[in-house]
């Protein structure tokens, strides 16, 4: 008689990730940041790799505090050689590598496209797209050798829809969404398992809602669907499902994690006459 395969239990709902090796990109900053801690809070060993030394300390003292463990590697993760070094040394520490998130990237410095050149272009790919491959490239052969690993991708929701604000920010981030999909499927057999979250409307300070509104320009329940600003836990709640055994099925997807913006693609909730519009008025 055969019997069902069934999926490994899960043995500590509050320690997804024991004694898991986790690197996370620019992780002071704070989508990063917050998923540093959740993290570090079950049970992984966080390895923040952030240029920001400030905010890394804190960081680490933080989870410090907080009974987890974690280290720092102050490298600029657009620096090839750089990337080979703070990974050959978690390495060296751990002998493997169990999660990989990239999370590093930034819009700025936005030129309008009519007006950017070759060298702003290779500026924001080279932040958004090529260290991806770069951070990605240099964990690989480790993760294929142990025939397990996950990583998580954090690039945009505008990866997933057309972005007027700047054409080539999207065209890298959906370059890193595209990658995601396909290294799944070319390493799925080797255990590996890719996924991508597209986040949207989250406060941290690169996007700062808080100082960069006066309240009553600020319009969550026309903006996001859920009507309100995406916090950075938010983003690391769904970074902690792709990382953990939670997600033991699902590879090659990219989740936007948006409160429903992208959802919502085109309609806004009219403060003015309380319904949803998809044209300015008079049309
Ligand atoms: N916040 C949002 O609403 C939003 C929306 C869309 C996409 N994103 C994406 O989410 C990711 C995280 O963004 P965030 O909002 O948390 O930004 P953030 O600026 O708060 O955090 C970014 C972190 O990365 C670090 N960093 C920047 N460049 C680096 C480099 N070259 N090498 C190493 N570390 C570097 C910074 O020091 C900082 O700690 C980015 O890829 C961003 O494009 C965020």
């Amino acid at each position: 008689m055969t019997t069902e395969p069934r999926p490994e239990p899960i043995e500590d709902w509050t320690n997804l990730l024991l004694d898991r090796v986790a690197v996370v990109t620019g992780g002071a900053g704070g989508i990063g940041g917050a998923i540093s801690r959740l993290f570090a809070e079950h049970g992984a060993i966080v390895e923040v790799v952030d240029t920001d030394v400030d905010a890394s300390s804190s960081i680490i003292d933080e989870i410090a505090a907080g009974g987890g463990r974690a280290t720092a590697h102050h490298i600029d993760v657009c620096d090839h050689d750089a990337v080979q070094e703070m990974a050959s040394s978690v390495l060296g520490r751990h002998g493997s590598i169990d999660i990989l998130v990239n999370n590093v990237g930034d819009y700025r410095p936005l030129v309008r496209f009519e007006d950017s050149s070759p060298a702003d272009w290779d500026t924001i790919l080279l932040l958004n797209l090529r260290h991806v491959l770069s951070v990605t490239r240099a964990f690989l052969p480790a993760m294929r050798a142990q025939r397990s690993g996950c990583v998580v991708n954090v690039h945009s929701v505008e990866a997933m829809r057309g972005y007027p604000g700047d054409p080539v920010y999207a065209a890298a981030k959906a370059g890193v969404a595209q990658l995601t999909s396909s290294m799944a499927v070319r390493y799925g057999r080797d255990g590996i398992r890719f996924n991508g979250i597209g986040p949207d409307l989250t406060q941290t300070s690169q996007v700062d809602y808080l100082a960069g509104y006066e309240p009553d320009e600020l319009n969550w329940e026309s903006w996001a669907p859920v009507g309100r600003v995406g916090l950075p836990e938010d983003q690391a709640r769904v970074a902690l499902f792709l990382a953990s055994d939670l997600s033991g099925f699902v590879t090659g997807h990219n989740i936007p994690v948006d409160g429903g913006s992208h959802a919502g693609g085109g309609w806004f909730f009219s403060r003015a006459d309380r319904r949803f519009v998809n044209r300015p008025k008079g049309l």
